[in-house]
């Protein structure tokens, strides 16, 4: 009772905190069938999840030209300047709790195929579990929240951020982050780039369904990761080895020094970065 009446509170206080850009388009025939977009939020994902919760349906997005709190993994800023396209996307997909890992990857393929499918000469690459990066630089980066209901997913949402047209990235991003125009040397429509990655992803979502391997064949290919020797930070400590493969919960398989194999879920833990060449 108390969080519906919060919620009331705080949907009235978006609604009447920020302007809405525009009122609705109609993308795909599922993704992007509504739009809701704003000049500046403090977060698409919060709005997608207050959304989410008021019953909007699968598909629905959430589109901000700017976020001042700007979401990341493991609870860190991410840098969401005008420029960048930062959205996210209402799913309801029918999966229990424990299979949502799988969603981290389904939304960096469907970025890198985005990517590769606009610019083919850029070599995009997935840094597991959801990091998209170019030249070991990330360019795009994926956050999932799910709420659930016992052990079922009430829904999931994907909240995405892409360094589309950001020129400059503020000391320490600046080593680790790139952006499209960086690497291409030319502005990209956010329409045309949010059209083709909801269109890349609701065909990776709707067929995994179908067939699990597939995501999983699709994520293989641009995976950067693949036979190369990483450190991965986890809760449960620092982990060395080979990467051997990538298993259908959206884990990494780590082949480790005394030759066991240890399995890390997108949840449990990052790579750990290289330290830049200065
Ligand atoms: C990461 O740390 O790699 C995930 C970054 C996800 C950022 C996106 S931008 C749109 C959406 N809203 C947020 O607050 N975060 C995600």
């Amino acid at each position: 009772m108390a969080e519906n009446q919060n919620s009331k509170d705080l949907y009235m206080i978006i609604k009447e905190k920020y302007q809405r850009k525009s009122v609705a388009g109609q993308l795909q025939s599922v993704f992007g069938k509504e739009i809701y977009h704003y000049f500046c939020l403090e977060s698409t994902n919060k709005v997608a999840y207050l959304l989410a919760k008021k019953g909007a349906e699968e598909g629905t997005v959430v589109v901000a030209d700017e976020q001042t709190q700007g979401e990341g993994r493991g609870d860190h800023y991410w840098y969401s300047p005008q420029g960048g396209l930062w959205f996210s996307l209402i799913l309801r997909p029918r999966m229990i709790s424990s299979e949502t890992s799988r969603l981290s990857i389904l939304g960096a393929t469907g970025i890198a195929m985005s990517i590769d499918r606009l610019f083919s000469s850029l070599k995009v690459r997935i840094r597991w579990p959801n990091d998209v990066v170019i030249k070991d630089k990330k360019v795009a980066g994926v956050l999932i929240k799910v709420r659930t209901e016992r052990s079922d997913v009430n829904f999931a949402i994907m909240g995405i951020g892409v360094n589309l047209n950001v020129r400059e990235f503020p000391s320490p991003l600046s080593f680790t982050a790139t952006s499209l125009i960086k690497e291409t040397g030319d502005s990209t429509s956010k329409k045309r780039f949010l059209e083709s990655t909801l269109e890349e992803l609701e065909n990776l979502y709707f067929s995994s369904q179908v067939n699990g391997h597939m995501l999983l064949e699709k994520a293989r290919l641009f995976s950067s990761l693949l036979g190369r020797q990483v450190e991965v930070v986890t809760t449960e400590g620092k982990f060395q080895g080979l990467v051997q493969d990538l298993d259908e919960d959206g884990g990494l398989i780590l082949r480790l020094e005394s030759g066991l194999h240890k399995k890390i879920l997108p949840e449990e833990g990052y790579i750990k970065e290289r330290s830049p060449k200065i």
